[in-house]
């Protein structure tokens, strides 16, 4: 059983700005609910709760969030105003939330690589939150990778075909097909341009990884952007052992794009029964 998730969240969110001038990324909302917690359930219903985060300065209110507020409870208690704190209350009743803080900003690799005393030697579950994945006729995201972790027992990436003029975002995977909806990773290339392009196969922010790769992240250099690239780390582990990638069932919102924010935000507001409450 892999209970162990982690949210990298340390990141400034410039393209929110001034947004998230003092509020944390992972704390923009789509309706009612800020991004992380949406993280925080897919990875609850894959049974990892255990739930570390990787914040930076100014991301207090993620800590408060997973918190309890005694002087709005006991304000609302008893009041018809309480079942809007039911959701929150049952997450932080089943989970346990460690921080720790990742100094300097050196790329998502050194960001999971800061998780490692979270972690231990155990494999676990990489959630980006601004990667919102929904499964409206199934299991969720995590709990679909899980599987193909228990099946495989090796690191798994979850990819979706995206437009070829969209490849120079993602880290993008040169794969063989292995089973339904599972390929091999031969190698990944972290952002590249259409023609450096391996296939349309796109990273998607959802990872499990085996604790190898923290000796690997260990011995990488920076890669594109000066920054310690997980996909870099990944390729690596590919070559030397096995990586998988899990092409997954249902959808995702990119809510770090302003597109992508206000799809989802769409989407969960067609979804609403009653809209006028
Ligand atoms: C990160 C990863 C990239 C991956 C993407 C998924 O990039 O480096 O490989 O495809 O997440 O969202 P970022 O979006 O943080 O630039």
């Amino acid at each position: 059983m892999i209970k162990k998730c982690v949210f990298p969240a340390a990141g400034y969110g410039t393209r929110f700005l001034p947004a998230t001038k003092a509020m944390p990324k992972e704390m923009l909302p789509i309706l009612d609910k800020p991004l992380i917690q949406y993280g925080v359930e897919e990875a609850m219903a894959a049974g990892m709760t255990d739930i570390g985060i990787i914040t930076g300065r100014s991301k207090r209110a993620v800590e408060d969030h997973f918190d309890i507020s005694y002087e709005l409870e006991h304000q609302i208690s008893g009041t018809p105003k309480e079942a809007y704190l039911a959701g929150i209350r049952q997450i932080i009743d089943k989970c346990t939330f460690s921080y720790t803080r990742q100094i300097e900003m050196r790329g998502l690799g050194h960001a999971i690589l800061t998780a490692q005393t979270l972690v231990g030697n155990e494999p676990f579950g990489v959630i980006l939150a601004d990667d919102l994945c929904i499964n409206d006729s199934g299991e969720g995201i995590m709990q679909q990778m899980v599987r193909v972790y228990e099946k495989y027992r090796c690191s798994v990436v979850a990819i979706e075909e995206v437009a070829a003029d969209e490849v120079h975002k993602y880290g993008v995977i040169d794969a063989s097909p292995l089973d339904d909806n599972v390929f091999k990773v031969n190698g990944m290339v972290e952002k590249p341009s259409q023609e450096e392009a391996p296939s349309n196969l796109a990273i998607i922010g959802r990872y499990i990884l085996t604790p190898e790769i923290f000796d690997i992240i260990r011995r990488t250099p920076a890669g594109k952007g000066g920054e310690l690239q997980i996909t870099d780390a990944l390729q690596t582990q590919a070559r030397e052992n096995m990586v998988l990638a899990y092409r997954f069932q249902g959808q995702r919102f990119d809510c770090g794009s302003m597109p992508g924010f206000v799809q989802a935000t769409n989407h969960f507001y067609n979804r609403l029964e009653n809209k006028d409450d």
